[in-house]
C-alpha cells in the first residue's frame, strides 16, 4: 500500500528524532549535536526530514558550495524503509541543490551498502573513485550525478 508522506525543511525541533534514526542506521552516527550544528551555523547545510503523520522518518542533508552539491548523509527509520521515502529525499535535495546553482552532486558510499548503491544508481549516479579507508572498517565509494542535464524526465528517476 502508498504510504503518505511529507518533505520539509529540518528544524531543531525535528533533532531528537533524527539523531535516533541516525544511531539505528549507522556504525560510526552522528552526534545530535553535530545536526544541531550543521542547522545553525553550516552556511552551505541544507537539510530536509521526512514526515509520516507529522512524525519524522527519514532526513537527508546536502552542502552546496558555488556549482557543487555533496550529499552528507539520507537514512530512513527501518520500518519505512522500501515506500519510496528515500527516492523522495534524494530527489528534494537534489533539486534543492540545482535550484542553488549545483551542476554536479557527489557522495560517499559503503561498497557493501547495496540497498543505498541502488538508489544512488537509479538516479544515474556513477562510481569516479575510490576514498581509502573513508570508513573505519571499510573504503568509500566516491559517486557522482550531473544535475539537470535537461535529460529525457528530471522528474523521475531512471528505473
Ligand atoms: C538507503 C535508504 C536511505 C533507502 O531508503 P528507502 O526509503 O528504503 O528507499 P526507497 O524506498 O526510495 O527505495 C529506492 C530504491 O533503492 C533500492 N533499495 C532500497 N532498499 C533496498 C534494499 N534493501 N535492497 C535492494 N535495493 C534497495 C531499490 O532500487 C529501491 O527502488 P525499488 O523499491 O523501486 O526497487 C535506506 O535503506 C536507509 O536508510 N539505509 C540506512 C542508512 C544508509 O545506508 N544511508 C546511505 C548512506 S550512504
Amino acid at each position: 500500500m502508498p504510504l503518505s508522506f511529507t518533505i520539509e525543511p529540518m528544524t531543531l525541533d525535528d533533532l531528537e528524532a533524527v539523531a535516533k534514526i541516525e544511531q539505528d542506521s549507522f556504525d560510526q552516527p552522528w552526534s545530535l549535536q553535530s545536526f544541531r550544528t550543521e542547522l545553525v551555523r553550516n552556511e552551505v547545510a541544507h537539510y530536509l526530514v521526512a514526515r509520516v503523520g507529522g512524525k519524522v522518518v527519514g532526513y537527508g542533508g546536502i552542502w552546496v558550495i558555488l556549482d557543487e552539491a555533496h550529499l552528507t548523509t539520507i537514512a530512513v527509520a527501518e520500518p519505512y524503509r522500501r515506500f519510496g521515502i528515500g527516492t523522495a529525499l534524494l530527489k528534494a535535495l537534489m533539486d534543492k541543490s540545482l535550484s542553488l546553482g549545483a551542476r554536479r552532486i557527489s557522495l560517499e558510499v559503503r561498497p557493501s551498502n547495496h540497498a543505498a548503491r541502488k538508489l544512488y544508481e537509479k538516479f544515474g549516479f556513477t562510481i569516479k573513485g575510490v576514498r581509502k579507508h573513508y570508513y573505519f572498517d571499510e573504503d568509500g565509494l566516491v559517486m557522482f550525478c550531473e544535475l539537470g542535464g535537461g535529460g529525457e524526465d528530471d522528474d523521475e528517476p531512471a528505473s
